[in-house]
């Protein structure tokens, strides 16, 4: 299958066929692979094979693609804006509660941010009172506080309650902001962590609002297990989560669980992962970075981030 390597106008790379990712596997020794070992594994449901079977064939690698439309610039007409996506916090005492309380005040320091995306794990043991604490730590940042459940985020086997009741409506949901869409979704089964399966509620809700959504404006979509088939821990059927995006215009996805930076081109999109930021968890690459993503939005379709650094306010 012929492969080929692009620039984006953002002047990042984009797989015209199959995705380029950037993953460092700890212990064999590699910190980058290229597009050749990753095409090996490729992401399945943007295969022309698949595409064919969705009919699109035609327009597979032509301007005609609809992801081509984000690199034509003045989708939204609107000036942008900015927000922070967090991952892992992984919430288990009150010294944790310390480390949160310094996260949320460096977070405000950055001016002008719009709402804050948590990609699952807020807690360790998905108790009640651990979930009410991460709640109310981040509504210090006042702004909107998105969040999707991680398998950490359930009390039992399968029993998310709290979270369900600490976090009203944050399982499958959408929100749109200043003409960009953002997608939030449950990805996990239970409390395990990895040979998972994204559960049928989930397929069901896309099924039903997918069709009401726009397919052309800058999407954006967040889950706590990653998506990217280069990434450790990946559900076994993410690939039909990614096909019912084929044709919208996704300019990344956000996610948590591998504790570690990744990033796989779907496309125009980045597909990434990032480091945690817990006082009680480590990073799954053995780095010691904790901290976040700080995010800008353009109106002309562009998403931009930068990770942030945080130190932490552990207690001695
Ligand atoms: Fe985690």
């Amino acid at each position: 299958m012929a492969k080929r390597k692009e620039k984006t106008a953002e002047g990042g790379p984009r797989a015209g066929f199959w995705p380029l990712c950037a993953i460092a596997f700890p212990g064999d020794g590699s910190q980058a692979r290229g597009v050749k070992s990753n095409a090996q594994r490729a992401l399945r449901p943007l295969s022309r094979r698949q595409a064919m079977k969705l009919g699109l064939a035609g327009l597979v690698g032509t301007s005609l693609w609809p992801g081509w439309r984000s690199l034509r610039g003045g989708e939204t007409g609107r000036p942008g804006f900015s927000f922070v996506a967090v991952n892992d916090t992984h919430y288990a005492t009150a010294r944790c509660g310390d480390w949160l309380r310094g996260l949320v005040k460096q977070m405000s320091t950055h001016a002008g941010i719009q709402f804050c995306l948590h990609l699952g794990d807020l807690t360790d043991l998905g108790k009640r009172e651990h979930l009410i604490a991460v709640r109310d730590i981040f509504k210090e940042l006042d702004v909107p506080f998105q969040a999707v459940p991680g398998n950490h985020d359930y009390v039992a086997t399968d029993d998310r309650r709290p979270y369900d009741e600490v976090f009203p409506a944050r399982l499958n949901y959408h929100f749109k902001h200043d003409g960009w869409q953002f997608i939030g979704l449950d990805s996990t089964q239970g409390q395990r962590y990895e040979n998972t399966r994204i559960q049928p509620a989930t397929f069901a809700w896309l099924d039903a609002n997918l069709p009401s959504l726009d397919r052309a404006r800058p999407t954006v979509l967040f889950t706590h297990f990653p998506v990217a088939h280069t990434v450790k821990m990946l559900p076994l059927n993410v690939d039909a989560l990614l096909e019912r995006f084929l044709d919208f215009n996704l300019r990344e996805v956000f996610s948590g669980h591998y504790h570690a930076f990744t990033e796989c081109w779907h496309r125009s999109a980045p597909l990434v992962t990032n480091r945690c930021c817990a006082l009680v968890r480590d990073n799954h690459d053995g780095t010691k970075e904790k901290g976040y993503w700080l995010c800008s939005a353009a109106g002309d379709g562009r998403l931009t981030r930068e990770f942030v650094g945080y130190r932490g306010a552990a207690p001695g």
